[in-house]
């Protein structure tokens, strides 16, 4: 079998297009221009170009774009003090403090200060717990990211099970939790699962987030399956070059290719659905804090 390449690339633009056209109907019907700001503490090289992205994707789908680019020795209370001026700022409606902070900055504190209606993240506590306990909440971008893929392209996920392969915060977690929510049997794989091929073998969806490059192979994959790389990570290319690199995920995907249903490239698969997912996060949170209909098909 040759798998289907789901394309994150032009589905997220599909996403931008989406969110841009609810973004002008409440420019237009309410006088509302939704606002995002992004808080950068120090100079961390690929947070900066993250953050640039970001900024640049905000006001191609007409929103306002906010960015607070800290010193690398700013302080928790000075940090803490900007947080707290984007929760009263009217104008804006999702606030985003890039990761990881500095060592000296106690992360939970600072993420856990952000209002969770402006939570475009869905990292405060108090989203963990809505998203937990099947309430409304915001959700992590990367993992409604893989989320919409995944009910794209089977409809339905009820009854699948799901495998997904990393137990962080940030995706594995929540990615989940949302798998459950949408009726899938779930299990979350580690690096210290037991017979780890045979687990991600029942599975008839594997979400790979494990940072671990090209670990996934066909033969861990049942035929017919879907798999999503959430892997970003740079290897040495010698066949390039000398010195030269390239970006593989955590699947190796010729091989996994050949055995799946379904598969999504690594560039081009699920990084591009993380920002479009931001966006989609911040139309919400607009919607939500002026009462107003949510835009279909961009929530959980
Ligand atoms: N650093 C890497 N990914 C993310 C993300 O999704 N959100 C934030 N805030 N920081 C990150």
């Amino acid at each position: 079998m040759t798998a289907t390449v789901i394309d994150g690339k032009a589905f997220a633009a599909k996403v931008r297009g989406q969110v841009a056209d609810h973004v002008a109907r409440l420019k237009e019907a309410h006088g509302i221009t939704p606002g995002l700001a992004v808080v950068l503490v120090g100079e961390d090289p690929a947070s900066q170009v993250y953050v640039r992205s970001k900024g640049k994707m905000t006001v191609e789908v007409g929103m306002k774009s906010v960015e607070h680019k800290l010193d690398a020795d700013t302080s928790e209370e000075d940090l803490l003090a900007v947080v707290k001026s984007l929760n009263e700022d009217p104008e804006i409606h999702g606030i985003l403090v890039q990761l990881p902070l500095p060592g000296h900055l106690n992360e939970d504190l600072v993420i856990n200060s952000i209002d969770p209606a402006k939570d475009v993240d869905g990292f405060h506590i108090s989203n963990v717990g809505l998203l937990g306990t099947g309430q409304k909440s915001m959700v992590p971008c990367t993992p409604l990211g893989c989320l919409m893929m995944l009910r794209d392209h089977h409809g339905s996920l009820s009854g699948l099970n799901a495998v997904v392969i990393g137990r962080s915060n940030i995706v594995g977690k929540p990615m989940a939790q949302l798998l459950l929510n949408d009726s899938c049997t779930v299990t979350i794989a580690h690096s210290r699962t037991k017979d780890i091929q045979d687990v991600v073998r029942g599975a008839d969806v594997v979400v790979a987030a494990v940072g671990r490059p090209e670990m996934v192979t066909g033969e861990w994959i049942k035929p017919g399956a879907t798999v999503i790389d959430v892997g970003i990570n740079r290897i040495d290319a010698p066949e390039k070059g000398e010195g030269k690199t390239r970006l593989v995920g955590d699947c190796h995907y010729d091989s996994c290719a050949e055995v799946a249903g379904a598969i999504t490239p690594v560039p081009g698969g699920v990084g591009p659905m993380t920002i479009a997912c931001l966006l989609a996060n911040t139309v919400t949170a607009c919607c939500r804090a002026n009462g107003l209909a949510e835009p279909e098909g961009l929530t959980a």
